[in-house]
């Protein structure tokens, strides 16, 4: 199969060739690392939150920041209906599980479409980094959309970011967007901690390992890009059940075969930073 080479757009090099202001970082947490892929619906949210619950139940402070400004999926995985608490000046998070979350979607009405344009996003973007509460944090883990556009590039540039995990499925066409997501991260000098495999294998019930997205595309990914790969996590649909009932697989049975996986990642992330 021909190597692909992704491309960044010319919009997306004349940002990135622009001279950056101050990167700040966010009070109230000591580290903060992005979930992110560039590739839509290949389960960031999903590690996102998973990493987030198995970080405190080996005893970290967390908090989850959805910074998916279009389409937010933490009030929905965490079945938060509440608004946060504001004096004014700042916003409260809303603690869950013991996870001190901020979502677009606390603050205005779930189906509503977002019809924003890339100035209030990147406003939104700051609301949320400096103008919350977020307190005595070990971890912010912030849930990144799809894409490389307004939202990777104002953390990325604006915001200092103490890592990026990136989440992909074995597609070809998933490791495409990756790979520009990858591109990224390096010129703007986030460190990209690894890759992730999800959904990487379903095990049927013979036993057998099906590669239903190809195989090791992930790893190969990795591998050519001089990234560490960190893993991978099969598909069970007991992970999509959870997070659709609000308390995702790690809250709901730390037992599990893949909360284990989440835990072993959770552990591998702290013991880089604490
Ligand atoms: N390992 C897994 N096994 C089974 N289902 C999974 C797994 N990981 C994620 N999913 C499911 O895949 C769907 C997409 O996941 P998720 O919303 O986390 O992706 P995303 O990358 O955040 O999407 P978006 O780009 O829209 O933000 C969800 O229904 C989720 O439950
Ligand atoms: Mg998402």
């Amino acid at each position: 199969m021909p190597k692909e080479k992704p491309e960044l757009s010319d919009a997306m090099k004349a940002r990135l060739s622009k001279k950056t202001p101050e990167k700040n970082p966010i009070k109230g947490t000591k580290f903060t690392i992005a979930i992110s892929s560039a590739k839509g619906g290949v389960g960031k949210s999903t590690f996102a939150t998973n990493l987030a619950l198995g970080l405190k139940k080996i005893g970290c402070k967390v908090g989850l920041l959805d910074a998916d400004i279009y389409g937010p999926s933490i009030p929905k995985m965490f079945d938060i209906n509440e608004k946060p608490k504001s004096d004014g000046q700042k916003l409260d998070p809303i603690i869950k599980y013991d996870i001190q979350c901020m979502s677009i979607g606390f603050l205005a009405d779930q189906q509503t479409p977002m019809i924003w344009r890339g100035p209030m996003v990147t406003s939104a973007i700051k609301t949320f980094t400096q103008k919350v509460n977020w307190k005595n944090l070990d971890f912010i883990i912030v849930d990144m959309p799809p894409g490389t556009g307004d939202t990777q590039l104002t953390f990325s540039q604006e915001i200092k970011m103490d890592g990026a995990i990136i989440v992909s499925t074995p597609q070809e066409v998933a490791l495409l967007d990756v790979k520009r997501g990858i591109k990224m991260f390096d010129k703007l000098d986030v460190k990209i901690l690894g890759l992730v495999d999800n959904m990487s294998f379903f095990r049927g019930d013979d036993g057998k390992n099906y590669k239903i997205f190809g195989d090791g595309g992930v790893k190969r990914t990795a591998e050519e890009f001089n990234k560490e790969f960190l893993g991978e996590i099969p598909i069970n649909p007991a992970v999509g059940i959870a997070g659709d009932n609000g308390k995702p697989i790690v809250e709901e049975n730390s037992d599990h075969e893949i909360s284990k996986i989440y835990l072993e990642f959770s552990k591998k992330i702290k013991s880089i930073y604490l």
